[in-house]
């Protein structure tokens, strides 16, 4: 029988996962399909009942249900439950067991270019859902401290209190100050969703030098504005889909069972900007 995964979400319509997956299944002559499935906010439970009934195989999660999806959960991995969230489901006759691969998925293209993370100084743009998984992620990594900067303040508050019970030493920046001190850090990443679809960057990049990372988690455009100017400074850059290309690997494998098949998967994906 064919084995059916979904992404679920809303909005949906422009997801570039089933594109990446069904090229994979292609590329290994599974019998596997993966469709994009809206659900909207507050109709999580009876989308997953529907899903259930046409017994699907294994679930992608995204905004606005990457929390909610927990309670929904039978069992859930340590990355789950650190991060609060999963974005990876597998379904055993109903039995759903939850992964969180954007924490591993963040944390792929740093690792490929052998940079180090241990003892290193991370600002952080933004503070929502993708910052959280980012942070259990440095946090892993054993970075010195981050400094959080996002446009409300108390969002940043709740995400430097769990940085601070990772162990991490933290601080709050606004967006404007963040663009003065961001060349003072080894990592600077945006996880806000500013720059997609938009000729606009989150902070100034006018202190950013060639001793910075800069990771746009951003992916549409690949080169989105904090991208372009961050190289004319000569930093070294990590691409938005990158990302979104390991936790999807992730993601099948944890279905499968077997090596996703990344170079398509990647082809097809960056086919697709
Ligand atoms: N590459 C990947 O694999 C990957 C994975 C996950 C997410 N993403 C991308 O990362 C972005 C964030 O995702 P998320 O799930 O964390 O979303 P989210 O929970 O909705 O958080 C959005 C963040 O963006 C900030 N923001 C939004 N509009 C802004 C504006 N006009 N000016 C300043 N800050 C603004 C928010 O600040 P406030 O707190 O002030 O609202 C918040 O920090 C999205 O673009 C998403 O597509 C990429």
């Amino acid at each position: 029988m064919t084995k059916t995964y979904a992404v679920i979400g809303d909005p949906i319509d422009h997801s570039l996962s089933p594109a990446i997956h069904n090229a994979a299944f292609a590329f290994l002559g599974m019998d596997c399909a993966y469709i994009a499935y809206k659900i909207p906010k507050g109709e999580l439970k009876e989308g997953l009942e529907s899903l259930k009934k046409i017994q699907i195989a294994g679930l992608n999660v995204t905004i606005p249900h990457k929390v909610e999806m927990m309670q929904f959960l039978n069992s859930a991995d340590n990355d789950c439950n650190l991060i609060g969230a999963t974005n990876t489901v597998v379904n055993e006759n109903g039995f759903l067991k939850g992964y969180n691969t954007d924490l591993g998925g963040f944390l792929e293209p740093i690792k490929k270019r052998n940079l180090e993370c241990k003892d290193t100084k991370v600002l952080l743009v933004g503070a929502g859902g993708a910052a959280r998984a980012i942070v259990a992620a440095f946090a892993r990594e054993k970075v010195h401290k981050i400094t959080v900067a996002n446009r409300t303040k108390e969002r940043a508050q709740d995400l430097i209190k769990f940085a601070n019970k990772l162990g991490l030493e933290t601080e709050y920046t606004d967006l404007v100050s963040a663009g003065n001190v961001a060349g003072n850090h080894n990592f600077i990443v945006n996880a806000t969703s500013v720059g997609m679809r938009e000729n606009a960057c989150p902070i100034s990049t006018r202190s950013i030098n060639s001793n910075c990372v800069v990771y746009d988690i951003v992916y549409i455009p690949v080169n989105t504005e904090l991208i372009v100017q961050s190289k004319e400074r000569g930093a070294t850059v990590i691409y938005g889909w990158e990302m979104l290309l390991a936790q999807a690997a992730l993601s099948f494998e944890i279905w499968t069972g077997r090596k996703a098949p990344y170079d398509a998967m990647k082809l097809t994906l960056l086919g697709r900007f």
